[in-house]
């Protein structure tokens, strides 16, 4: 049992669940009821795109005064919208980091809120095990599996071996996944978020007419990096100065190529090890934003198939941050018998594998 966890004498075998993520943008709540198949009642996500727009990024002090003035209307209408009052309610799920603190407290203090007025229990997830976890919400699947984790703030790829229990085997050197392309298309002139735009622009482009490199491409390892490729990309975009739709297309197609390549290198070689330390793990699963990607989804799909390996990725909605993701977190550890007390702080930095090298210890 991890630290500030305590086990409820009561097993619950069937939950409704809300849940409350306001970790980074997004101010998102659902209800997710347990059941074979899980279902998810409710699930509202109110982005704060436009009140960033101003700013060309994610203010953290914006952030968390917007999801103050959001929150509490999205979850009665989850509530309306699941059919629900509080007291059908079997817990309160929030993320608790990491993130920006503000935005951690405004969601937490909201959740405990409810879970101490209604007398429910009270659930702090870590949105990277939200994240992990959603491929079991949507096809139940067993562990240990390999995870690529791909967002804004972090690409990893884990052993997901319980609920709780995670190995890393590789995370990035410097810049995610994410950033990557929303920088990308900030430099372009695309709007954020980046990796939907530059998809789409991509979609008419050749992606081989600007080379870009391949950051650590058949390393040893399954480390990222991509902070190099960002500079390349910058410095080809200022030599290039596309003024027509089609270059534009080009270079967006020759970035999302070169992210989906340095993506798929480094889970090949996870996948190699993970066949080789877990021969009874059966899936290959994608999760964070950038797993939205159809073409990272269709590349990840014929390696997993030419691994053995199934390949699971939740629909592009379930893959951006979510209400959903939150609540199904809160069931999964609800159904061991851990909740955590009010006092329960949040956790800006919140690692998976804390015994992972180079893991800067939780704050
Ligand atoms: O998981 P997420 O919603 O938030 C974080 O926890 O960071 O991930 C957001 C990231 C952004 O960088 C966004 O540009 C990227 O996911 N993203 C995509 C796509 N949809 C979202 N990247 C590539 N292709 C997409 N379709
Ligand atoms: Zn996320």
């Amino acid at each position: 049992m991890g630290p500030g966890l305590r086990r409820d004498d009561a097993y619950i075998c069937s939950m409704n669940i809300l849940g409350i993520e306001t970790s980074c943008d997004e101010t998102a709540v659902a209800v997710v009821a347990d059941g074979s198949p899980p279902t998810i009642r409710a699930n509202l996500v109110q982005s704060q795109l436009a009140e960033h727009a101003p700013y060309g990024g994610v203010v953290p002090e914006v952030a968390a005064r917007a999801h103050l003035d959001h929150l509490d209307r999205l979850i009665r209408a989850a509530l309306v919208e699941a059919g629900l009052g509080l007291d059908d309610l079997d817990g309160v799920a929030a993320a608790a980091g990491p993130g920006l603190i503000g935005g951690l407290i405004v969601g937490t203090m909201a959740a405990k809120g409810i879970a101490w007025a209604a007398k429910k229990s009270f659930v702090a997830v870590n949105h990277l095990e939200a994240h992990a976890l959603t491929a079991r919400l949507i096809d139940n699947v067993a562990f240990p599996y390999l995870l690529l984790l791909v967002s804004g703030g972090h690409s990893q790829l884990l052993v997901c071996a319980g609920v709780g229990s995670y190995r890393q085997y590789g995370s990035t050197l410097d810049d995610a996944a994410g950033e990557a392309f929303d920088k990308s298309a900030k430099l372009l002139g695309l709007p954020q978020p980046g990796g939907p735009a530059i998809e789409a622009a991509a979609r008419h482009g050749n992606p081989r007419r600007f080379p870009l490199p391949r950051p650590l491409a058949g390393r040893e390892g399954c480390d990222f990096s991509f902070s190099g490729l960002k500079t390349a990309i910058r410095e080809r975009i200022l030599a290039t100065d596309p003024a027509d739709s089609e270059t534009v297309a080009d270079l967006a197609a020759a970035i999302e190529l070169a992210i989906c390549d340095a993506l798929v290198d480094r889970t090949a070689a996870a996948v190699r090890r993970f066949r080789a330390e877990y021969p009874h793990g059966a899936s290959l699963i994608a999760a964070g934003g950038v797993a939205a990607n159809a073409r990272l989804r269709t590349r990840l799909a014929a390696l997993a198939n030419d691994s053995g390996l199934a390949f699971i990725a939740p629909p592009p909605a379930l893959c951006t941050d979510n209400g959903a993701m939150i609540a199904w977190a809160g069931i999964e550890r609800l159904r061991l018998g851990f909740a955590d007390p009010l006092d329960a702080p949040v956790r800006p930095r919140w690692p998976l594998d804390p015994d992972a090298p180079g893991t800067m210890k939780p704050r």
